[in-house]
């Protein structure tokens, strides 16, 4: 039979996407903040080590033709550059060249997935922002990357949530969208086992 009756789910693919990965974005969270990144200036470049490393991870995605056919201004929303000014502000070499987790021709969902991730750490950044204030850290210097977009953090968000909710997916693509957002996290916090360690 195929016309099993199933509650139909009214939440939005960002809000299943929240909701999926909420138990392990918390445990970043608290990893992080444990590493006390706002003591000093020294701890919180390991932060922006974890984010530069992460970045250069899904740089390709920014260059992914299906994705930025979707998401509005793509390319704009690369922070890549910004996390490396903000290590040269702080007098901190660039992390090593590594090899990039994610591959620019990653399948439409599984990326989407990633730069949920990426760019829903905007919101958090925020918070990040307020507090790198006390390290004398700004938009002009050291904590460039976590300065609101100037349409307003909410407003820019609202546009990649919007995209992100609109794309018609399948059941299996659904499941690759949480996959990938699931890795992303993963490699992030592998990123912070290396540097907080
Ligand atoms: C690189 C590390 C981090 C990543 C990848 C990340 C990722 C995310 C993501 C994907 C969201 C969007 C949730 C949604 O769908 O609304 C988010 C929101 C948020 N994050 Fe993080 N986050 C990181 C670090 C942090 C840290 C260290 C804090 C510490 C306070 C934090 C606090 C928050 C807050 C307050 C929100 C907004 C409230 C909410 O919607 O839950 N994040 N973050």
């Amino acid at each position: 039979m195929s016309d099993i009756a199933t509650e139909p789910d009214s939440s939005t693919r960002s809000q299943r996407l929240k909701a999926a990965t909420h138990a392990t974005h918390d445990r970043l969270d608290r990893r992080i903040m444990a590493g006390d990144i706002f003591a000093n200036r020294d701890n919180f470049a390991r932060f922006l080590r974890v984010q530069y490393r992460f970045h250069c991870d899904i740089d390709g995605l920014y260059a992914n033709a299906a994705l930025a056919a979707l998401v509005p201004d793509l390319p704009g929303r690369r922070r890549l550059p910004q996390i490396a000014s903000d290590l040269r502000d702080l007098g901190q070499p660039l992390p090593p060249f590594a090899v990039a987790a994610v591959r620019a021709d990653l399948p439409l969902a599984t990326a989407l997935g990633w730069l949920y991730v990426a760019e829903g750490s905007n919101l958090g950044g925020s918070v990040l922002y307020k507090l790198a204030a006390k390290l004398g850290l700004n938009s002009g210097f050291g904590a460039r990357h976590l300065a609101a977009h100037p349409d307003g953090v909410a407003r820019h968000w609202r546009g990649f949530t919007a995209a992100l909710d609109s794309v018609a997916l399948s059941r299996a693509q659904e499941d690759e969208a949480i996959a990938g957002a699931e890795a992303a996290f993963q490699r992030v916090r592998a990123h912070v086992e290396d540097e907080f360690a």
